[in-house]
């Protein structure tokens, strides 16, 4: 059913390393500009559940930090050694440096109307810049989760940056066995395509709808 998927690693300082082993030249391949990712206005809500830039409040590394020290969140997503509230905040400073450099964009979810409150995060990476391809990563609190906000704000996300961003893809990597987070970007749209050689199933959406190669 599924074939082998090769994508770009998800870390917006390392285009060379490859999920599947295969290591890219970046000297063979002439720099693809990347323009500018912008901040979605009028602001993303749909239902309960709205998008908002990081460092809208003072509060925001404090949530950062509790986010990286969640068991689930470390388990399953890319979090740094450094989990303190100084590197949360250095983290959400930079926000809009890695923005403006079309490399990353990332949005907290929070409850429409309370945006002080952060709920979890949806972002992206852009992996593939010829092809314009983006991997879309996202996590919510434990307590707010099993109520479909994740998948509504990845819904969202993926809407917007296809249809706003110049993005042609989003694809999701999803470790095997991490039925939660699969069954949010099926709720999302999204097709699986393919399978690593260590068992991550790779999941795309792209303008037209679902993709199925
Ligand atoms: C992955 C993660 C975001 C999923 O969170 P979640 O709350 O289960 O996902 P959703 O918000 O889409 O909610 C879906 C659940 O709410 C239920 N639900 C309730 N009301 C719903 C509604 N209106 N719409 C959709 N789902 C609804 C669904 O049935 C589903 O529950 P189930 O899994 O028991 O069937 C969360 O587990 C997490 O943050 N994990 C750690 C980080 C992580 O793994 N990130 C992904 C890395 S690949």
């Amino acid at each position: 059913m599924f074939r082998r998927f090769s994508v770009a690693a998800a870390d917006p300082d390392d285009d060379s390393v490859r999920q599947n082993g295969e290591i890219s030249d970046p000297a063979s391949e002439p720099p693809v500009p990347t323009p500018p990712f912008t901040l979605p206005w009028p602001p993303l809500v749909r239902g309960t559940v709205a998008l908002r830039p990081w460092g809208a409040s003072d509060k925001d590394p404090e949530y950062l930090a509790a986010a990286w020290a969640d068991a689930d969140i470390a388990r399953w997503t890319k979090v740094p050694q450094d989990r303190s509230r100084g590197a949360a905040k250095t983290w959400v400073a930079g926000e809009g440096v890695r923005r403006d450099s079309g490399k990353a964009l990332d949005l907290c979810v929070t409850e429409a109307g309370a945006p002080e409150v952060i709920f979890g995060e949806v972002g992206m990476v852009l992996v593939e810049p010829t092809r314009r391809w983006a991997e879309i990563g996202y996590w919510l609190f434990p307590g707010v989760r099993g109520a479909g906000r994740a998948s509504v704000a990845v819904d969202v996300f993926s809407d917007w940056v296809l249809h706003s961003q110049g993005i042609r893809r989003v694809v999701a990597r999803i470790p095997d066995g991490h039925e939660r987070s699969a069954g949010v970007v099926a709720r999302a749209g999204f097709s699986a395509v393919g399978k690593l050689a260590d068992g991550t199933v790779v999941w795309c959406r792209d303008a037209a709808g679902t993709v199925t190669s």
